[in-house]
Order: structure tokens, then sequence, then C-alpha cells
């Protein structure tokens, strides 16, 4: 009989992550490095605006230098690359966050791909995804990394288990996909074209979901074998209140372990943006932590 109903504690696991950065962070000091993240926003989308002020709020609290770049929603491709530019030979900057999505006359793959690649905290140039992609070390994207830090935070094994994962983004899914596999993992992709997701679920040890959009998808307790453990990644309104794909109250009946909307993943994600820019100024400075 399996264990079920261990909530997983997003907030928790993130405040005892950050006591470690906090004690690396006063490590580069000793080495006269001083971290420091650089968020370009462009715009006034309000979730855009509470993600980067939620981002600079996180690196005051555990001491990371931070700089502001915001335009207007009309900037121009140009005016942006030549931000890129001085941030990636700002010797002080060691962090650079594009804050996306972007309007639409931008093209963000371009705007993305000109961030050094030392400086990429989110993970998401094509030569940081290549690292991942060949299993060589470098810098990852912060959502997948999360998820990877809970089920090593809760000794959730791996090794030769089935993971299905419901996203296949740039963001989430691809990167996640690549690091499960790095755990020996059995990884199974599933999105919108996929058929049978109950089907496939029923096989699943773990699931990780990120799909947002309860009216196309909700993943059921009936659709999960007792014992799977679930990360809800997603983000989403229902009836006005923030919640994933899963209801909580369902699965936890069911799931032996469940990460909650909000207070799962949401924390971590910004928690390893913070990781990732000790480590870039660690690694730019050749500190060793
Ligand atoms: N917790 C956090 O810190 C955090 C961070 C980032 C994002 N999120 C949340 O995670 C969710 C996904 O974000 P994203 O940027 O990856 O979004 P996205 O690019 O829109 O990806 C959504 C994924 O869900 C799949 N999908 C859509 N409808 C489906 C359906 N009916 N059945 C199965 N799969 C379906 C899509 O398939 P196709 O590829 O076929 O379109 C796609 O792979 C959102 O709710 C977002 O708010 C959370």
């Amino acid at each position: 009989m399996c264990v079920v109903g261990t909530r997983i504690n997003g907030v928790e696991i993130a405040d005892t992550i950050k006591l470690g950065i906090k004690r690396r962070i006063d490590k580069m000091r000793e080495h006269d490095v001083e971290p420091c993240l650089a968020t370009i926003l462009v715009g006034d989308d309000p979730s855009s605006l509470t993600y980067v002020k939620n981002k600079h709020k996180a690196c005051d609290n555990v001491g990371i230098l931070t700089e502001d770049y915001r335009f207007r929603g009309d900037v121009t491709q140009q005016d942006l690359e030549q931000v890129i530019d001085k941030l990636n030979s700002d010797a002080l900057v060691h962090g650079i966050l594009l804050q996306l999505p972007l309007p639409d006359h931008l093209n963000g793959f371009e705007l993305t791909s000109r961030i050094a690649a030392s400086k990429d905290v989110d993970g998401l140039t094509p030569q940081n995804i290549g690292l991942l992609a060949m299993q060589k070390p470098g810098l990852v994207p912060c959502t997948p990394l999360g998820i990877m830090t809970i089920f090593e935070y809760h000794k959730i094994d791996l090794a030769g288990r089935t993971v299905v994962v419901i996203n296949r983004s740039n963001l989430i899914g691809k990167p996640l996909y690549h690091m499960l596999l790095q755990k020996n993992a059995t990884v199974i992709s599933c999105h919108s074209k996929t058929q049978d997701i109950a089907r496939i679920c029923l096989l699943a040890d773990v699931i990780v979901t990120a799909v947002g959009n309860r009216s196309s998808f909700e993943l059921r307790s009936d659709m999960i074998r007792e014992g799977c453990a679930v990360i809800d990644a997603a983000i989403t309104r229902l009836d006005g209140k923030l919640t994933g794909d899963t209801q909580y109250n369902d699965m936890i009946q069911k799931a032996s372990f469940l990460t909650p909307v909000p207070g799962g993943v949401g924390p971590m994600t910004v928690t390893m943006l913070l990781s990732n820019t000790v480590k870039a100024a660690a690694d730019i400075h050749n500190v060793r932590l």
C-alpha cells in the first residue's frame, strides 16, 4: 500500500535554499564580488510588472544587487539589442533577465539569443539549451530546476521511474525532459496533440503538469495511479482564484506527493533565479563556492 497525502511546501523548501544562497553571497563578498541581476521589462503588462517586482524583492531579501531597465511598449529591437550588448560587457552585472512575453513587433528569440550565455540566468539561450541537451554544465531554466530541486529535497527517486510531463514548452517541458533523463527517468512528453492523456498518466510514477488552462485540461485523481507523485506547475485562475491543473483536495487523496498552487513550484522558480545569479557571478569571477 502506497503512502499518500504529502503536501509539498514550496515556500519552506525555498526558504531552506535561500539560507544556502545567502551563505554563498557572503563568500562571494570575501572575494569582493557583489552578485547583480539586471532585468529588462518592455511595456506595462500587469503580470510582467508583478513578476519583475517580485524578482527584485527576492534579490533584495538575499542581498543580490539589481538593475531595473524598463521600456515603453513601442521600443525598437535595435534599442533593446544595445542594452543587452551593454549589459553583456558590464563587469558588474552577472545575470540578465529579459522578461517575456514581448510585444509582437519584437523578435524575442533574437533578443534572448543575444544575451551572453554566462549571464543567461533564465537558461533560455540556444547555447545553454544545447549544453543541457548534451548533458554539459551551464545555466538551466528556473522552473524545471525548481521542480528537480523539489524531487531532490523530498528524496523522490527518479531512476528507472516513468515520469509523464504534460507540457513541451521551451520554458518548462523541454528542459525538464533533459533534466529527468539525466536522472535516468523514463520520460514521456505530452502536449495538446497527445491522444488519451488519461491512459498515459496511468503509467506514471511521477507526473509534472503545466498546462494552465482548466477549460481544456484538468488532471483528476482518476487519471493517476495511487501513490503517483504529482507536481502541478501551472498557474491559472478559476472562479477568480489562483489554481493549477489539479484540484488539490481531490488529488491529495491519491497522490503520494502534491504541490499546492499557490505555494508549490512558484516560490521555487524565483529562488532558482537567485541561485542561477549567484552561480553566474561565481563562474564569471572564478570563485569556488
Ligand atoms: N510555477 C511557476 O513558477 C511557473 C513558471 C512559468 C510558467 N508557469 C505556468 O505553467 C503553465 C505553462 O506555462 P508555459 O509557459 O509552458 O505555457 P505554454 O508555452 O502555453 O505551454 C503549455 C503547454 O501545455 C500544452 N497543452 C495545452 N493544452 C493542452 C491540453 N488540452 N492537453 C495537454 N496539453 C496541453 C501545450 O501543448 P502544445 O505544445 O501542443 O501547444 C504546451 O506544451 C502556465 O500556467 C504558466 O502560468 C508556472
